[in-house]
């Protein structure tokens, strides 16, 4: 287990599907990210066991945007974190029972929380309207998760749901570079870390594209 502190604030959603890759690109970009997400494509891909060897390069969240009644959300982030797993995102829109369940079991294994307040692609705001993502906002706080996840496609969204939460909670974003978002503006609107797929594995040398962003976060400091 490993926390994550914002020393670059770029984070890798690592969506490749074979475990060779998957390592490759990780170790390559490691002192360029703070973590590394990973989702469906590689676990479904490789098998859970990925996030163990992941965890060994940097710390992993686990996207599985988990989204159910109570015992099966427990029992989902109890096997994400018992594989190695240091943070898992999670759905808000469950509720306030489902929601604090997550959290609660997180806490029991000193591990975080991070629930998405909006998606970052052009029908993410479609259901999420700016009330409802609010709304998750702030029962992401009260249910004390770690953080949100905000769309770095709509900064101006980010910038709203840091007033929302205020200071203590962290935001990601996804969203840059493939989805048009820029890294800069996105942490300017009050984003902690920019997440960034296509645009650094996909990338000829990924971790000279994951050096770049980093640099052009540093600037704004
Ligand atoms: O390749 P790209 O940089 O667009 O990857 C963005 C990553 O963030 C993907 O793993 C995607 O599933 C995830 N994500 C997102 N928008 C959200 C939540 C997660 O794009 N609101």
């Amino acid at each position: 287990m490993s926390e994550i502190h914002r020393k670059t604030g770029v984070i890798l959603a690592l969506d490749v599907t074979k475990k060779e890759e998957a390592l490759l690109i990780s170790k390559e970009v490691a002192g360029f990210v703070d973590a590394i997400k990973i989702g469906y494509p590689l676990v479904l891909g490789t098998g859970l066991s990925i996030a163990k060897d992941l965890s060994k390069i940097a710390p992993v969240i686990a996207d599985f945007k988990v989204a159910d009644i109570p015992n099966t959300d427990r029992l989902i982030c109890e096997h994400v974190f018992s594989a190695g797993c240091d943070a898992v995102i999670v759905q808000g829109f469950t509720g306030s029972d489902s929601l604090m369940e997550c959290v609660k079991t997180a806490n029991e294994f000193q591990r975080k929380v991070f629930v998405v307040a909006e998606m970052s692609h052009p029908g993410g705001d479609y259901f999420f309207t700016d009330a409802v993502s609010k709304e998750i906002a702030a029962l992401a706080k009260k249910a004390g998760a770690f953080g949100i996840v905000a769309p770095a496609t709509r900064p101006e969204r980010v910038k709203e749901l840091r007033a929302v939460i205020g200071k203590d909670l962290k935001i990601i974003s996804p969203g840059v570079g493939a989805q048009g978002g820029s890294a800069a503006d996105t942490i300017k609107a009050g984003a902690d870390w920019v997440i960034v797929g296509r645009s650094i594995y996909g990338a000829k040398d990924p971790k000279a594209e994951a050096e770049k962003i980093k640099k052009e976060i540093e600037k704004l400091i």
